[in-house]
Order: C-alpha cells, then sequence, then structure tokens
C-alpha cells in the first residue's frame, strides 16, 4: 500500500484556489520532488498533509491518504499521533519546529522521551548521532543554546536532525537545505538516500533545484500556478516533458540533459 496518497486535493485560501486537482502516490522508500517557481503552492501542499495550513486555508475537495487510511480531517489527538512519530516535516523557514524558549538539547530529551518514550541516555545517544549525521559538532555548547543564538544553517540542520531521529515513515522536507553550504547540503542529500535504501522511508521533497531533483527522486512533480503540469521519473521529466512550464525549467539549467 502506498505511504501517501494525494486525490483530487485542491486548496483555497480564502475564495482564491491555489492547489488545483493535484493527484499522486508515494510508496514506501520512494522520493519524489516537487519542484515550482516561488509562489506554486510547494508549501501549501506540505503543510496540507499534516493539517498545518493557516485557519483560512482549506481542503475544498479531495482526499489525502496516509497508510490507506484518511488524514483530511482528523482531531486534534489524531494529529498529534501521526505528527513526528509517522509523518517528520521540515518547514521551508528554519527552525520553525523548534521551541524559541527552550534550549537545543532539553527540545531534543523531551521530543524523544515524549514520542520513542526513551531514558535520558538513550536519547542522549540518539541525538549525537543525529548531530554528527547533519554536520553538527560542539554537542556541549550546542545542547545549551537557545534557537536564536543560533544561525538559519544551524537551525535548519538542527530541525533536520530532530525530524529523523524520531524515525518517521514519511518525511515532509520543504527546501531542507537552503541555507547550507554545499558539502553539508550533499551530506544531508546523501543521508535521505541513506534513510530511503535502508529504512525504507518516503520523503517529499520540496526543492527549486531541478538538479537535486533529477538526482534523488524517483518521480518529480512539476507544480506551476497550484496545477500539476507534469510528472514521472526524471527520465521522463527530462527527456520527454508535458508542459512547456517544464521545458521552460529544463532550459534554464542546459546542463541537466547530459
Ligand atoms: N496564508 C495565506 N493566505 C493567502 N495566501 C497565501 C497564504 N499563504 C500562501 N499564500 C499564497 O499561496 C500561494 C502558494 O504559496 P506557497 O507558499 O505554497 O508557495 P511555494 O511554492 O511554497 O513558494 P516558495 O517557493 O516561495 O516557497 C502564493 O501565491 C502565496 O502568496
Ligand atoms: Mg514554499
Amino acid at each position: 500500500m502506498e505511504t501517501l496518497k494525494m486525490e483530487n486535493v485542491s486548496i483555497s485560501y480564502g475564495e482564491k484556489f491555489i492547489i488545483k486537482n493535484i493527484n499522486f502516490q508515494l510508496r514506501k522508500g520512494e522520493i519524489i520532488s516537487i519542484v515550482g517557481e516561488s509562489g506554486s503552492g510547494k508549501s501549501t501542499i506540505l503543510n496540507s498533509i499534516l493539517g498545518f495550513l493557516p485557519e483560512e486555508g482549506k481542503i475544498q475537495n479531495g482526499e489525502i491518504y496516509y497508510e490507506g487510511k484518511k488524514i483530511t480531517c482528523l482531531s486534534k489527538k489524531e494529529w498529534q499521533i501521526l505528527r513526528g512519530k509517522k509523518i517528520g516535516i521540515i518547514f521551508q523557514e528554519p527552525g520553525s519546529t523548534l521551541n524559541p524558549f527552550q534550549k537545543i538539547g532539553k527540545q531534543f530529551f523531551e521530543s524523544f522521551h515524549h514520542v520513542l518514550k526513551m531514558k535520558k541516555k538513550e536519547a542522549r545517544t540518539l541525538m549525537e548521532n543525529m548531530f554528527s549525521k547533519v554536520g553538527l559538532k560542539g554537542t556541549e555548547e550546542l545542547i545549551e543554546k537557545f534557537p536564536f543564538q543560533l544561525s538559519g544553517g544551524m537551525k535548519q540542520r538542527v530541525s533536520i536532525a530532530l525530524a529523523i531521529g524520531l524515525g518517521p515513515n514519511l518525511l515532509l522536507a520543504d527546501e531542507p537545505t537552503s541555507s547550507l553550504d554545499a558539502t553539508i547540503q550533499k551530506n544531508i542529500i546523501e543521508e535521505f538516500l541513506f534513510l530511503k535504501k535502508e529504512l525504507n522511508m518516503s520523503i517529499l521533497l520540496v526543492t527549486h533545484n531541478l538538479a537535486l531533483a533529477k538526482y534523488v527522486s524517483d518521480k518529480i512533480l512539476v507544480l506551476s500556478q497550484g496545477n500539476m503540469v507534469d510528472f514521472g521519473s526524471p527520465e521522463e521529466i527530462i527527456q520527454n516533458p508535458k508542459s512547456e512550464y517544464t521545458k521552460k525549467l529544463l532550459s534554464d539549467i542546459p546542463k541537466i540533459k547530459e
């Protein structure tokens, strides 16, 4: 059974339809990338899956399924069970998941304790392991810091470490490497590929970077003005783009065809 299914999903903010009739399935151990222009609705899709749309945002049509179960309108309690443990999210704004009033170390301990029922020592080991996966050094100092004392890139890495540490089946990642330098970006992408291969994690990745999408994805979804204008394997998208918009995206980066 597919990990995630979006079936004829349309989303509006107020009167305006932002997402129009989106259909796709993400299987176990698959990576799908969503690419598209700024404002095309990429974050809206990701946020809708975990019930993080703002007040004015509404799923007007269609259904979202997680492992065959409808998750389009869950109760607060049901969301709590899914969030973090089953479905992890890395928001576009670095550090949105972090509590501004709590030190980093405490946030990891509480999260691992609450969600994974870990004792302090176990949580510490997992935290250190996750820090090293995202290239964060100086654990002792880092755990004593508040989020505002970290750079955007550090917050992004801390958020990734927290999200993947919980070991979700499905990871929603919204431009997770946007404020990181090339080497760290590469390490994190390799980590995603490892999680996919070793843990069969399914990943829905939003990126502006078509070359990156080509490298990591099983499928690419091209979004333009809320419409799904292309969907297929990287080879299909690159060799046989269906929409003018995809052709234009590809022509902007000529090297991708090599
Ligand atoms: N709370 C809101 N109320 C009204 N309109 C909104 C709201 N949030 C987003 N929008 C609009 O919805 C559209 C899609 O926004 P979204 O953030 O999903 O785009 P995106 O593809 O993630 O863009 P980016 O690449 O810049 O992150 C945009 O036109 C945006 O202005
Ligand atoms: Mg966005």
